[in-house]
């Protein structure tokens, strides 16, 4: 056995961004509109007004950004392709100064030494896909199999790891079902059909990935949360099995078992999606990994009064919460990893996100001391470490962020960075959480 908080010599360690959060150069080179630019650009959607438009400017800056990842040491840097950027109308013409964007990047990565990780739906849909429905229209899944043809043609040569989408959850519910997100629509029924679009899509691009390289590992990033009952109640146990069926076995269940859960078919009731003969067998031919994005626990009553799941989220009065209004609970990664290990007898998992957002600010002397962030990451590493003891075939790491950036609905006032980010100027300042990780990584154990 080895001693706590090291971890195995494999152990890939990474930090994560996304396209629209980082990139800028929202209409250079060529590329199309993604349904972040259309959202972010009307009134009243983001809380600061602000846009993606710039960003971190990483488009332009990104090798700076890699030498900012030599720096930190991380052997892995997981980002995502913005599909309008390659194709415009997200089908037909491919946008070549688009494709070679990432092409330098994946060819800057390799020659750094850090492992590019590809994600290839990270949320910004063009524009003209969603002009006809985006993903509610069953024939998106298919153009984003097309999409996944054209970049293992372009990129299979040298990237070996892909994942499909980004927290497929959050598409449906908070852009489809609620509409905090782009592309803004609230049915419940549409976020249904659209979760179901999601996996679909997966399962028709996963064989494309798949065939790019013989040593291409393909996997999908689930946001997953443990869901523990606010009591120890008949009711909020029934609860919390409801909110787990809708956070997380929803999505795990057609992934790992090849069918939706039983229990939530029949909650959800006539609102549940289309699904078509043969759709589930592709979604659960058998991912080389899983990633996992953690952030949070949920702590749920029995409420009929709340919503498709009859759930009422509570507070945990003694609990720490960071700027997201998210409870700070370690544990809760142990146990996710066990449960996934324990109930989907879930294959090689990496930690595609994890990280806090808190107050930053830059003291007189240049410095970002971010005491808290440290201690969030430093509390979930040893719970990683504990998990891995455990036999969980935990391999990798991703921090969420290399660096602040446009956080979604919150535009740039929530920051997520281990690096800061003086937006009017671009610099990038090294906080202390970021040395602190160099360290780790360099150790290789939880310093
Ligand atoms: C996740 C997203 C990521 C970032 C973090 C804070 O849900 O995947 O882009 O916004 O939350």
């Amino acid at each position: 056995m080895s001693e706590a908080g090291r971890f195995p010599d494999d152990f890939l360690w990474g930090v994560a961004t996304s396209a629209y959060q980082i990139e800028g150069a929202w209409k250079e080179d060529g590329k199309g509109p993604s349904i972040w630019d259309t959202f972010s650009h009307t009134a009243g959607k983001i809380v600061d007004g602000s846009t993606g438009d710039v960003a971190c400017d990483h488009y332009h800056l990104w090798r700076q950004d890699i030498e900012l990842m030599k720096d930190l040491g991380v052997q892995g840097y997981r980002f995502s392709v913005s599909w309008p950027r390659v194709l415009p109308d997200g089908f037909g013409p491919v946008n070549e100064k688009g494709l070679d964007f990432y092409d330098r990047l994946v060819d800057g990565l390799k020659e750094a030494g850090i492992e590019p990780f590809v994600t290839l739906y990270h949320w910004d849909l063009p524009q003209s896909l969603q002009d006809i429905g985006g993903w509610t229209n069953r024939s998106v899944a298919y153009y984003f199999a097309d999409y996944a043809t054209v970049l293992s043609r372009r990129l299979g040569d040298r990237v070996r790891f892909w994942m499909t989408h980004n927290e497929p959850w959050v598409v449906a519910w908070i852009g489809y079902g609620w509409g905090h997100h782009a592309p803004g629509l609230t049915s419940a029924r549409a976020a249904l059909q659209v979760s179901h679009h999601l996996l679909l899509s997966h399962g028709l691009a996963f064989p494309v990935l798949k065939d790019s390289g013989n040593q291409s590992k393909v996997g999908i990033v689930l946001n997953l949360s443990p869901v523990y009952p606010a009591t120890e109640s008949e009711q909020d146990q029934e609860a919390a099995r409801r909110q787990d069926g809708f956070l997380n076995r929803w999505y795990l269940d057609p992934i790992f078992v090849g069918a939706y859960p039983a229990d939530m078919w029949s909650l959800f009731g006539n609102l549940v999606p289309k699904v078509e003969a043969g759709d589930l067998s592709l979604i659960s031919k058998p991912v080389d990994f899983l990633g996992v994005n953690y952030y949070s626990r949920s702590v749920v009553a029995d409420d009929p009064a709340g919503g498709l799941t009859k759930t009422r989220s509570v507070r945990v009065p003694e609990s720490e919460y960071t700027e997201m209004d998210w409870e700070i609970y370690p544990q809760g990664l142990y146990d996710l990893l066990m449960r996934l290990h324990r109930d989907y007898r879930a294959p090689t998992l990496y930690i595609t996100e994890n990280g806090a957002a808190f107050k930053d600010e830059v003291a007189e002397d240049g410095s970002v001391r971010d005491e808290r962030r440290l201690r969030f990451l430093r509390e979930h590493f040893v719970q990683a470490s504990r998990a891995i003891q455990d036999k969980v075939r935990l391999k990798g790491y991703f921090v969420w962020s290399l660096m602040d950036n446009f956080e979604w609905a919150f535009g740039y006032t929530k920051r997520f960075g281990i690096v800061y980010v003086d937006f009017s100027t671009q610099k990038r300042i090294l906080k202390e959480s970021a040395k602190w990780f160099r360290q780790v990584i360099k150790e290789n154990r939880v310093v």
